[in-house]
């Protein structure tokens, strides 16, 4: 006899345990599967440990999709102050760090232990370190063959996120499932991730790994404004993440150093006080060492303020605002923070997340087709894709 349940959810992440409490509350009999060991492992890394769970200015213009349409309902319907009300009814202290984003002030675990909680409240049941070697359609609903026998639903939830962090177990199992039932993938690549450069520009960057500036990174009409970091292989920082999720292979980015540096002011003001200084260590005084000397060198630059004309402040300048960059790629899944693309949401109901053609079949979390940006909005995108199929599911 398989094990009888109304909803199974395959993932035990940020997507699957808010479909799974949503669902228990409802009085359905929901079980969770996952290969992990241990649930939420994505919640329990993110954010440096403390988990951005959301981002309080968070709406449709903040995730890349086929369809940008289609997050709006669900978004809408389980909104940042949503969550945050949950944070707050489980003493959680939280702080905003920057640009909306909410952090814990202790430890993501704190995120993890609420939804375990809210998931036994509602009486939905965790089932780990199971595999799922396959899965069918019944009569009424579907049989999930895992390594602790089968399970038979009525209802089946996919949300097992995308593939970034293989060494965390992503699989790729949704795209899978997907497929098998005739819904279309959007092609997927990894986002929120570091880029590489070619050993030409990484030796020109000699000195420089483990450096950060502030930058508008800019990718056509994209552009960003946070930290950016040089790496031993390339480039990396929050807005190097934001605009990898933009940029394609063969493309150029296009970087504006220190943006509220006016260096043509400064440098007049510092000549006016003093001629003789290099034009080096002015520099110095508003940027790293190791940065100044790779831009005098692009520029050409070298001498006294005095000796400098005005044709070599503005190819500097031009260095500064125009820093033209062709990464040579992404490091990958490895490192990427997710995976762009995803279930095609032309095969999905945005009010529910059901697949429209396979009756019982919903799709959740990163699985699908939209992807946010960098700070807290892929965590809303779970919790508000989960609230969605969870109401009927
Ligand atoms: P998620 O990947 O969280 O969960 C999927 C679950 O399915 C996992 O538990 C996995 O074990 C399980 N699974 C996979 N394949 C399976 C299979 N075949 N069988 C059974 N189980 C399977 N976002 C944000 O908003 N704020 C942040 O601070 C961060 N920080 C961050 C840091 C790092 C290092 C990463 C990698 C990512 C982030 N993110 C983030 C992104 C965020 O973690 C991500 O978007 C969500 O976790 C997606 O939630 P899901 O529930 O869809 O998938």
């Amino acid at each position: 006899m398989a094990d009888e349940r109304d909803v199974v959810i395959i993932g035990a992440g940020a997507a699957g345990m808010m479909c799974a409490i949503e669902a228990g509350r409802r009085g359905r009999r929901v079980l969770v599967i996952d290969h992990a060991r241990a649930p939420g492992e994505k919640i329990r890394i993110s954010g440096g440990g403390r988990c951005n769970f959301t981002n309080i200015h968070a709406g449709p213009k903040n995730f890349l999709s086929k369809n940008p349409h289609f997050c709006k309902s669900a978004l809408a319907r389980y909104t940042p102050r949503d969550f945050l009300a949950l944070v707050e009814r489980h003493g959680i202290a939280w702080h905003e760090k920057t640009l909306g984003q909410l952090f814990c002030d202790g430890s993501a675990k704190e995120i993890i232990a609420m939804l375990l909680k809210e998931m036994r409240e509602a009486g939905a049941e965790l089932r780990l370190s199971t595999d799922v070697s396959s899965v069918e359609r019944t009569g009424t609903g579907f049989r999930i063959a895992t390594s602790d026998g089968p399970v038979q639903a009525r209802s089946l939830v996919i949300a097992t996120g995308g593939k970034s962090i293989p060494k965390m177990g992503a699989t790729g199992f949704a795209y899978r499932i997907a497929e098998q039932f005739g819904l279309r993938i959007v092609e997927t690549r990894p986002a929120l991730v570091p880029l590489t450069l070619d050993p030409q520009s990484l030796a020109e960057h000699d000195g420089l790994p483990g450096v950060s500036v502030e930058v508008v990174a800019s990718h056509g009409k994209t552009e960003f404004r946070e930290a950016m970091l040089f790496t031993h292989r390339g480039l990396s920082g929050p807005v190097i993440l934001q605009i990898s999720s933009f940029w394609r292979e063969g493309e150029e980015i296009v970087l504006h150093l220190q943006p509220d540096l006016d260096v043509v002011g400064m440098l007049a003001s510092a000549r006016r006080t003093n001629g003789r200084q290099a034009v080096q260590t002015v520099l110095a005084e508003h940027m790293p060492r190791k940065l100044v000397q790779l831009l005098v060198g692009r520029a050409g630059v070298e001498g006294t303020l005095a000796e400098l004309s005005g044709r070599k402040v503005e190819a500097l300048v031009e260095c500064l605002r125009r820093w033209r960059i062709r990464p040579a790629g992404s490091e990958g899944y490895r490192t990427a923070e997710v995976t762009l693309g995803g279930v095609d949401t032309d095969d999905l109901d945005s009010r529910s997340m059901a697949a429209k053609f396979v009756p019982g079949l919903y799709f959740v979390g990163e699985a699908v087709d939209v992807t946010g940006w960098l700070g807290g909005y892929n965590f809303q995108w779970a919790w508000a894709s989960g609230f969605a199929a969870g109401q009927v599911a």
